[in-house]
């Protein structure tokens, strides 16, 4: 089996990105990333990439007449590279349905809260104003909307009284590295199996090549 050739999208620091890289060079993941692209021209995980010798791509939303001219520089890219998914890691973009049609590949997402609840922006401060006693993260396929895609992964962390948003960040964090490169290998060995909203994990062997 050939390794999943994947397009890493991420705004930020980048430490999900550099999990999965981690995760790839242990050989937990049988994955290559093709590519890194960024939208914020000194994102540190167009750094992280590079000192992997990872292309590292800047596109500038400024640099397009619009939305989907910038998502279309994307896309080229994604296609140079041959890529077969697209994961986001901290991209703070709100992707256009055009993307998601013409992508024609899975995208992935990484969101720190129980999806449905808290979406959108600082899921955690949300999920601490609410009062909840459980937060985490939800791995989920991209669909047209914002964090509503199926539901492939999630992990649950406990919410302290005196935790802030930081602290509540970091303990989600450590899941989030944890459960994003498990979903990446089993996509990349056939073993999730769309069903409409329903995201089923087959077994070792079941997966469709
Ligand atoms: C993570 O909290 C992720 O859940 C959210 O954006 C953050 C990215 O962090 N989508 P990093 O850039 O991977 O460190």
């Amino acid at each position: 089996m050939k390794p999943l050739q994947l397009a890493v999208l991420a705004s930020g620091r980048g430490s999900n990105l550099q999990a999965i890289m981690e995760a790839i060079e242990k050989g937990q993941v049988k994955a290559e990333i093709r590519v890194v692209i960024s939208d914020k021209r000194d994102a540190l995980a167009l750094e992280k990439a590079e000192k992997q010798g990872i292309p590292a791509n800047y596109v500038n939303p400024r640099e397009y007449s619009g939305k989907e001219a910038f998502e279309e520089a994307i896309l080229k890219l994604v296609r140079e590279f041959s890529c077969e998914c697209i994961v986001l890691a901290g991209f703070m973009r709100i992707l256009s349905p055009f993307f998601v049609r013409e992508a024609g590949i899975p995208i992935l997402n990484i969101h720190p809260s129980l999806l449905p609840s808290f979406q959108g922006l600082h899921a955690q401060r949300q999920a601490i104003d609410y009062g909840v006693r459980y937060s985490g993260c939800t791995v989920h396929f991209v669909d047209e909307g914002v964090d509503t895609g199926p539901i492939i992964m999630q992990a649950v962390v406990p919410v302290y009284p005196d935790d802030d948003e930081d602290t509540l960040a970091q303990r989600i964090l450590v899941e989030e590295h944890r459960i994003y490169p498990q979903v990446i290998e089993l996509l990349g060995q056939g073993r999730i199996k769309r069903e409409g909203r329903k995201v089923i994990l087959l077994e070792e062997g079941e997966g469709i090549e």
